[in-house]
């Protein structure tokens, strides 16, 4: 090895060593050493810096250390010049390649070398080789990247698993719906075909019945005409007295009377039941299609002689209906909405309780209220009526049903429910049904959502 330059081999103002000692303990140290002229030239190297850099001492010297830089953009040179030339040391990480083209990594302290005089003469470069630990650095940043994006990637697929169960148990809750609706349908569509048969039934007799009587009438009114006629004839006769006498003993002026009234009592009777018919046909409408323009006076009407001995033991009935234009509907399906309501209000009553039944409109909706003064409803369970299965009564008197049904069907018509009730007070159902498009667009009522 080759020392060019005046290097000084003295250790500060400690005892002087020998230069030979000196040579050695540079040559033989551990870390690779370089010495350069300022304007980087090579004027001087190790042992270890030949091992490292597999160039022998002579194919270094003269040469600059560039010869031994790896990739561009590894180290700042720029800095490292301006450092070194404001006369202060730098201390980084070069990534380099030996003599047959390998990459290697050095960690270098490189520090400006004064002469006496203070000026620079020479910058030393000391550097350990740390290509494996930087391989296990490498190593280590991989093996992080990998195990973020692993991470990143479990936690997508959580997220997914999360969504996939929630999406499960909304499909879940939806079946769950729907077959509480369609038993619901079923039961509600049974009830229908079961009216509409009775309805049949009781028509065809009640026909003749009606008819009979009213024939009845006009014969009975005949006969009293004639007997009226015979009776001026027999006044003259000796048996007139004992005639007389017998009508008295039979009371056939009363029974006469009475028959007139009998007749229309019972006349009054049949157009009652023919009435009752009527309602159950409206009630069923198996005569119909599914979708008309109803009068929503007319369904209520039908609704009330349906559920009316629910009602009557419990509660007097107000009805208060504006006229209303007819709605595009289907009354079956609004008949079911107004059945709940009406059978809700009456078992929320003890007794001598007030069902109000109010109906009105204006540009854009037609409105129905039921108004009980029950027991009322908790805010609690105000935001529950409307969950399918969701009841406060005992088992076997509600199946929680009602409700969800009404909200679907009401939905289903572009409308919706306000509710207000007091614990105590009583409750009061309001259901908006457009006459055409959105009821949003109607009066201010809020939105009961209860399948949130
Ligand atoms: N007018 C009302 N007054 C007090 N509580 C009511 C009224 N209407 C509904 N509720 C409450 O809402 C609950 C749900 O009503 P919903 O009609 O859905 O079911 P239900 O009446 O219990 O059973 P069903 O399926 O037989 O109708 C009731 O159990 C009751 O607690
Ligand atoms: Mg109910």
């Amino acid at each position: 090895m080759n020392v060019s330059g005046k290097p000084h081999l003295s250790c500060g103002s400690g005892p002087q060593l020998d230069h030979a000692v000196l040579l050695q303990v540079i040559e033989q140290n551990p870390a690779s050493i370089i010495l350069t002229e300022p304007d980087g030239t090579i004027v001087y190297v190790n042992q270890r810096c030949c091992a490292v850099t597999g160039y022998r001492a002579e194919e270094l010297l003269g040469q600059n250390p560039r010869l031994l830089k790896g990739a561009d953009g590894y180290t700042d040179y720029r800095q490292l010049w301006q450092t070194l030339q404001a006369g202060r040391q730098w201390r980084g990480e070069f990534h380099n390649r030996n003599k047959s083209g390998e990459i290697f990594w050095e960690l270098a302290l490189i520090s400006p070398i004064f002469d006496e005089q203070g000026n620079l003469s020479h910058y030393l470069a000391i550097k350990e080789e740390i290509s494996s630990r930087k391989k296990a650095e490498e190593e280590l940043e991989r093996t992080v990247a990998e195990a973020t994006q692993l991470s990143a990637s479990m936690e997508f697929k959580n997220a997914e698993i999360e969504q996939q169960r929630q999406e499960l148990d909304q499909a879940y809750a939806e079946l769950k719906a729907t077959q509480s609706q369609m038993l619901q349908r079923e039961k509600m569509a049974s009830i229908g075909q079961l009216a509409a048969g009775v309805a049949h039934e009781i028509n065809n007799p009640m026909g003749f019945i009606s008819s009979n009587l009213r024939s009845l009438k006009t014969y009975l009114g005949k006969m009293v005409g004639y007997l009226q006629t015979v009776e001026k004839e027999v006044k003259t006769s000796p048996r007139w007295d004992e005639l007389k006498a017998e009508r008295k003993k039979l009371k056939i002026d009363f029974l006469l009377d009475d028959c007139d009234d009998l007749i229309d009592e019972s006349l009054d009777g049949a157009e009652r039941v023919r009435k009752i018919v009527q309602n159950l046909k409206t009630f069923s409408r198996v005569d119909q299609a599914e979708e008309q323009q109803v009068d929503l006076n007319e369904c209520l009407e039908s609704t009330i002689a349906i559920v009316w001995n629910e009602i009557k033991y419990k509660a007097k009935l107000e009805k208060d209906f504006a006229e209303l234009p007819e709605l595009h509907c289907n009354p079956q399906e609004l008949a079911q909405v107004f059945t709940n309501l009406l059978v809700n209000a009456a078992q929320a009553i003890d007794k001598d309780g007030l069902i109000r039944l109010r109906s009105w409109h204006d540009a854009s909706s037609i409105y129905v209220s039921i108004e009980d003064n029950g027991c009322g409803i908790s805010e609690e369970n105000q935001a529950r009526i409307f969950e399918p299965f969701f009841t406060t009564k005992e088992v076997g008197k509600g199946t929680g049903l009602g409700m969800s049904i009404s909200y679907e069907i009401v939905k289903k018509h572009g409308g919706k429910f306000e509710l207000d009730s007091t614990v105590g007070k009583g409750s009061c159902f309001t259901v908006c049904l457009p006459l055409a498009g959105d009821c949003a667009a109607s009066e201010d009522l809020t939105d009961n959502d209860g399948d949130e």
